[in-house]
């Protein structure tokens, strides 16, 4: 098993979400590389359908501006951002998400 191999396995089972992107930080990144099935079920879509995409599909209406502009700033200097942000799932219900990102 190589790390990787390993590391998703024990993620695979975590009840926490957990999304693994590229380190792209403009636009179109960062591109979800790898999510765990209870980020699935966090953002309500197939884990394997949303590879590829950017991590901002969840944002709309009522995600803040100020919030996703604080966590583009910590993520250009390196650092790792902590907050709170308005998300969506895929059927459009808003959920609060405690966002833990680490570079
Ligand atoms: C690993 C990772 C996970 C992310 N998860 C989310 C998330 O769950 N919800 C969200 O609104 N943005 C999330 N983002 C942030 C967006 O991808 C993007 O960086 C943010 O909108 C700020 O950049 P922008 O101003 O170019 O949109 C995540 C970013 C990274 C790198």
């Amino acid at each position: 098993m190589t790390i990787v191999e390993w590391i998703k396995a024990f993620a695979h089972d975590i009840s926490v979400g957990i999304v693994v992107t590229d380190a792209a930080i403009e636009r179109p990144g960062p591109i979800i590389l790898y999510a765990n099935p209870a980020f699935g079920q966090l953002v309500g879509r197939d884990p394997v359908e949303i590879v590829g995409q950017s991590p901002r599909f969840m944002q709309g209406k009522e995600t803040r501006r100020e919030t996703l502009d604080a966590f583009h700033r910590t993520l250009s200097s390196g650092e790792r951002f902590h907050g709170y942000v308005t998300n969506y799932r895929g059927n459009g219900a808003k959920y609060r998400a405690e966002i833990d990102c680490r570079p």
